[in-house]
Parts: structure tokens; C-alpha cells; sequence
């Protein structure tokens, strides 16, 4: 696909492989209430934690050439698994053949830009989907910044089943929240700063603080990319206004919408409406 249009405007595209980046979504609109935002939630092929780098790199490509063909000329991956596992090479590879002129854009650099200032031990834990933590993702940026700080990954399968399985508040809920806390600390006593590095993980915060020790700063992401945007759109004044700005968002999902409909209000504390849509054929 081709489509050169560098004076085209469209809506900021919001891509995770489901729920979790309306987390990031709710935050980015909190901060820019005035763009026009389309969300894309891959929901039928949820959850990418799992799945090899080709299959996620495949799929995350196929959503941002969705995304990109419904006008959006800036695309975020408000999920760190598409993240780690196909931001680099979309960039690197697929979007100097499909147009230069767009942009796409992950939550790892400015979470890793935020994290480092934030540990006063140098040692700091990541918590995400076995896809994340396995990538080794964090460890390589943090290293690209800050080579004293040491990172101890910690993969936590069960927490995003718990959240889209509506039990992130049910007290069985506890075992597994308090295992993978207790694991992270595990590794180094000297841990002082945890990144939920995955946008389902802010639905789990209040039992992830009951469990967490207090002297631990927890850090989840959707304002740190939300001002992260909102930094970058002000230094790139050419994108800003290739960014439609009428205050809609507009959400799309390749499940079920009303089983969309029904979650989302959980992600977004408000209702929405979706729209149907399939990126097979991308
Ligand atoms: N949204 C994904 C992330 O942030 C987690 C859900 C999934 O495994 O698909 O890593």
C-alpha cells in the first residue's frame, strides 16, 4: 500500500491488542481533549502477551495499515507488547515504503525516559506480559540512557486474564498479584521504583499497592505517555496539524461490540459505542 499524504489531517490512531490502551487512551484525552482520536482494539486475537515476535509484528503491521488507511497520519501502540516486539521494525522497515510522512510511535522510550529519575537505588522492577519482559525491551532502553540503573523483569501471566475476566477487584485476585510482587522482590531487596509495564495493569492497582512495599514508587504509564505526546506534538508543530482537532474519539474493535462495549466502560468509567471492524485483510 501506498498512500502519500503529507497534507492530509486525520484522527490520532490508538492501537493495543485489546483493552488496555484505553488506560493510556483516558490519559492522553485527559491531556489533549481537543484531538480527534480513533481507537483500535484487536480484541479477537487478544492477548499478544503470548505470542511470538512474527505473529505480533504481523498483527501490529496490519492495524497501523488499518489505521493509516482511516486517515491517521500519527499512530501510537498503546500496548508494550506490540511495543517491544514491532514498533522498531515498522518504523525501521515499513514505513519508509508505506509513507515518511507518517508517524508511529510506542509507550517504552518515554516510559524509560521517566523511570530513570525516578529510583534513587538505581534498581528498578518491570512488571509485564511474558512477550514484554522475554523481549528484554526495558533493560535495553534504560541501558541506552543509563547504564548504572539495573533492571529486573518480572512476567506476570495471569494479571491480564484477571482484568478482562472482571476479577481484578475479587479477592481471588490476591494470590496472583501477591505472587508476582513477592517474585519481583524477590530478585533484589533494593527495588525502589516498579513500572506496570503493561496497560491492563492499572485496573489492578489497588491490590497491586495493598502488596507492593510502601517504600516502592509505582509507576503506570497512561499520563507519562499522555505527556509524552502532548511534548512531542508541540515540537513536531507539522504533525500537530496533520491532527484533526473536533474533541471525537471514535472506537473500533475486531470483537463482538457489544462485549467491547461492556469491558471498555470498565477500562473508561464511562460508556462508549464501537464499531466492527477486520484486519485480516490488510
Ligand atoms: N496491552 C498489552 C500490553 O500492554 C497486554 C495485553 C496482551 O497481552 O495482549 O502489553
Amino acid at each position: 500500500m501506498s498512500c502519500n499524504s503529507s497534507s492530509a489531517i486525520g484522527p490520532i490512531g490508538v492501537f493495543d491488542s485489546g483493552y488496555g490502551g484505553l488506560t493510556i487512551l483516558k490519559e492522553i484525552r485527559r491531556v489533549l481533549p481537543d484531538y480527534d482520536y480513533l481507537y483500535l482494539g484487536d480484541n479477537a486475537r487478544a492477548p499478544y502477551g503470548t505470542r511470538s515476535f512474527d505473529v505480533v509484528y504481523e498483527f501490529t503491521l496490519q492495524a497501523v495499515r488499518y489505521l493509516f488507511a482511516q486517515g491517521c497520519q500519527l499512530v501510537i501502540l498503546a500496548c508494550n507488547t506490540a511495543s517491544a516486539k514491532a514498533l522498531r521494525t515498522i518504523q525501521q522497515h515499513d514505513l519508509p515504503s508505506i509513507d515518511p510522512s507518517r508517524r508511529v510511535l510506542g509507550v517504552i522510550r518515554p516510559t524509560v525516559e521517566k523511570i530513570i529519575g525516578m529510583s534513587q537505588s538505581r534498581h528498578v522492577g518491570v512488571m509485564g506480559t511474558p512477550g514484554t519482559i522475554n523481549s528484554r525491551s526495558y533493560e535495553l532502553e534504560v541501558a541506552k540512557l543509563d547504564e548504572t540503573i539495573a533492571v529486573y523483569g518480572q512476567p506476570c501471566p495471569m494479571w491480564v486474564p484477571l482484568v478482562e475476566n472482571r476479577e481484578a477487584d475479587s479477592p481471588g485476585a490476591d494470590y496472583f498479584v501477591k505472587k508476582y510482587i513477592d517474585s519481583l522482590m524477590s530478585k533484589c531487596q533494593q527495588i525502589d521504583a516498579v513500572v506496570l509495564a503493561c496497560t491492563h495493569y492499572p485496573i489492578l492497582l489497588p491490590k497491586i499497592k495493598q502488596f507492593m512495599p510502601s517504600s516502592v514508587n509505582i509507576v503506570s504509564q497512561g499520563a507519562i505517555v499522555a505527556d509524552s505526546l502532548s511534548d512531542y506534538l508541540r515540537r513536531h508543530p507539522e504533525m500537530a496539524e496533520r491532527c484533526g482537532k473536533g474533541g471525537e474519539c471514535r472506537y473500533l474493535t475486531t470483537e463482538n461490540t457489544s462485549k467491547f462495549e461492556e469491558l471498555a466502560s470498565l477500562f473508561l468509567g464511562c460508556d462508549v459505542q464501537a464499531e466492527h471492524v477486520d484486519l485480516s485483510k490488510e
